[in-house]
């Protein structure tokens, strides 16, 4: 009763706890502050993309499980969240205002994977016509108003393959200025938008230097991508900064004039993840070049990358690599980390032919023309109706689901605990994990849970999944 009590007087005025942050050359600033940003995610798509459809609900639409999710979040250090599937048209004020207050930035994909809400890789330009460029901007309608939306991806992993790369980068610069170009319009505050890119080394440096080069030789040129995110799976299991190619990556992006981050990573090639790339991605190696990383993934899908299971009733349990990854976040100091200052920042090259080095890769930089149909009049007087949100002042932190940890026990009084700022390990300490248990401590239950974790992998043994694990617990 206390504590609730205390929770809601604290509430109020902290409503709009968290600073918009800004891109300030290649790196994401506090402008309050003038201290970088580094991204401490997680990727959040509860029910995978398949459990997306526009009728139902998104990840940002129920109240009571963004609780729960901030809560255990915020347990972990995350800052930052990336949904991928959004539908502009339900209201996401309350789930907003809880990352919001649990120091979470926001990372909005505007595509979904329906038919008519992306780019489509290939024939780019059959997919490329008001009602989605309008699906865009309704996206950008319904988060820019909240101070914790860090930026909009225009695509994601459009271009995988070299045959993809022939047309779909200048489809894919044409929707970021189309976006950028609703933002100046729409927006009282500028809002970045980038490219989160598949690790597929043959297409990813092309596709770096195709959407973060100028045209028109200026900074501010109205295609260029502001930020630039890899989905990077090649850490796996107990790597190196050598082994695992991120020394490559360092290299090969180290004149970057825009922020470079993992939009994802979380290798699951080696079962249980140990999750050691996160002691280099936030160290001295990486982050003169890269601005962090978001973990794939916060739910335990079929395809096993999971730190929290949850059941069909809303109860989490923790696994066993959310103990470990915990564990690794807890061990780094984050004060240091987070007051780094921003540096020099290469000038955008110019863009030419001579940047692409991939034969077969788009070396076109004349952007398509936006549809002839009503996009250029929905871009200048607005989608309509406009689906804004708003902050709101949220007073209710308690958790209405069951929480297991990895161990079996039920945690008890998990709550979002409101901050000022960004989220940090060591915030909430709602749950307690075993310190310095990658590979131990809580190791033999984890092996046991990782099994079955494995074996829920079949389709036909999926509705098996939930009654397994309370059988196992
Ligand atoms: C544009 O988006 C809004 C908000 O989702 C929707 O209500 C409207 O019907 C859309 N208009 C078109 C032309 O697609
Ligand atoms: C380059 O792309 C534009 C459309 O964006 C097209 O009109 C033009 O024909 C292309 N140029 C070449 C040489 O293919
Ligand atoms: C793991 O923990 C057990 C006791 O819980 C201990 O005996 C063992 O030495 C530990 N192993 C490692 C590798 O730390």
């Amino acid at each position: 009763m206390h504590l609730s009590a205390a929770l809601l007087a604290l509430a109020a005025p902290l409503a709009a706890a968290v600073t918009p942050l800004e891109v300030n050359g290649r790196y994401f600033v506090n402008p309050s502050t003038g201290n970088r940003f580094q991204i401490v995610g997680m990727d959040y798509q509860p029910g995978g993309s398949a459990g997306y459809t526009t009728d139902g609900h998104d990840p940002l639409s129920d109240p009571d499980a963004c609780r729960r999710d901030a809560a255990i979040m915020q347990v972990l250090g995350v800052n930052t969240v990336r949904i991928y599937n959004l539908n502009p048209n339900l209201n996401h004020d309350e789930c907003a205002s809880i990352f919001n207050a649990a120091g979470m930035y926001l990372i909005l994909d505007v595509n979904s994977p329906l038919v008519g809400e992306a780019l489509t890789s290939f024939e780019p330009w059959t997919s490329y016509y008001d009602t989605y460029l309008n699906r865009t901007f309704a996206i950008v309608e319904a988060f820019k108003d909240y101070p914790n939306t860090l930026l909009f991806f225009s695509g994601n992993e459009v271009i995988d393959t070299v045959d993809s790369a022939e047309f779909g980068p200048r489809y894919v610069r044409a929707v970021t200025r189309d976006l950028k170009n609703y933002i100046k319009k729409h927006s009282d505050r500028y809002i970045p938008v980038g490219y989160s890119a598949a690790d597929v080394r043959d297409v990813l440096f092309d596709s770096w230097n195709y959407f973060s080069c100028s045209i028109d030789g200026e900074e501010d040129d109205e295609s260029r991508a502001d930020v630039f995110g890899l989905n990077s799976y090649s850490w796996c299991g107990d790597a190196t900064f050598k082994s695992s190619t991120y020394e490559d990556l360092v290299e090969g992006f180290a004149e970057s004039s825009v922020p470079i981050f993992f939009s994802e990573f979380g290798c699951n090639e080696v079962t249980p993840r140990l999750f050691t790339e996160i002691a280099t991605i936030y160290s001295d190696q990486m982050t003169g070049v890269f601005s962090g990383g978001m973990v794939y993934e916060y739910t335990m899908e079929k395809n096993n990358y999971g730190v929290v299971e949850l059941d069909k009733d809303g109860n989490a349990v923790l696994l066993s690599d959310f103990d470990t990854l915990a564990t690794q976040y807890a061990d780094l100091d984050w004060e240091s980390i987070n007051s780094q200052k921003p540096g020099n920042t290469p000038a955008a090259p110019k863009c030419s032919t001579k940047l692409i080095t991939t034969k077969g890769f788009d070396t076109n930089f004349t952007i398509p023309a936006m549809p002839a149909d009503d996009s250029e009049k929905i871009l200048n007087k607005g989608v309509s109706p406009a689906p804004k949100g708003k902050i709101i002042d949220v007073s209710d932190f308690t958790i209405k689901h069951t929480i297991t940890d990895a161990s079996g026990n039920q945690v008890q009084n998990l709550a979002v605990k409101p901050v000022e700022e960004a989220n940090v390990p060591g915030n909430n300490d709602g749950v307690s994990f075993t310190a310095g248990s990658s590979g131990n401590g809580t190791s033999a239950k984890a092996g046991e849970d990782k099994e079955d974790a494995g074996s829920f992998l079949k389709p036909a043994l999926l509705t098996l999944a939930v009654p397994a694990l309370a059988m196992l617990l």
